[in-house]
């Protein structure tokens, strides 16, 4: 079947993308090897999170079929190497990128809880990232980085 939706704001079309598959396998078919996963495919890890319409969802969990005509956005929607975005620094600034396997879905999910609400609490930075599994931090590291970006003026994110 057809798929028509935007993908970093770009419109996309892809003709090889079967009823019953997940976005996840569709997105890493097509090169997005930025969108991390494969592993619980079941929603527990939070690795393969991509914001559907804004929101973050993980990937393995959603048809590709139901992003017809809706946004995706994985984390080249933030930066790329050569221009960070803020949020990117920061997380490099505090030491809670080591093996970054889980670094994209928490970008995402963090970008998002800042662009509904620029000045989060603590609770809410981690409520934010509680569908997020890191095996190398013990988390402070992102926390603190986010509750960074939230002393920032509004806009500044
Ligand atoms: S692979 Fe999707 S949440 Fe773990
Ligand atoms: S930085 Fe390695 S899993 Fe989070």
């Amino acid at each position: 079947m057809q798929l028509s939706f935007k993908l970093n704001g770009s419109a996309t079309q892809w003709e090889d993308v079967y009823p019953g598959e997940n976005l996840l396998e569709v997105l890493r078919r097509h090169d997005c090897w930025e969108v991390k996963g494969n592993n619980c495919t079941n929603g527990e890890c939070g690795a393969c999170t991509i914001l559907l319409d804004g929101i973050p969802v993980p990937s393995c969990t959603v048809f590709a079929a139901r992003v017809e005509g809706r946004n995706v956005d994985t984390i080249r929607l933030l930066g790329d190497p050569d221009h960070l975005h803020p949020l990117q620094q920061a997380f490099l600034r505090h030491g809670a990128v080591q093996c970054g396997y889980c670094i994209p879905g928490m970008l995402l999910s963090a970008h998002a809880l800042l662009v509904r609400n620029p000045h989060p609490n603590r609770d809410e930075i981690q409520q934010s990232l509680s569908g997020h599994l890191c095996r190398c931090t013990g988390y402070l590291q992102q926390i603190e980085a986010i509750e960074e970006m939230a002393r920032l003026p509004e806009g500044a994110e």
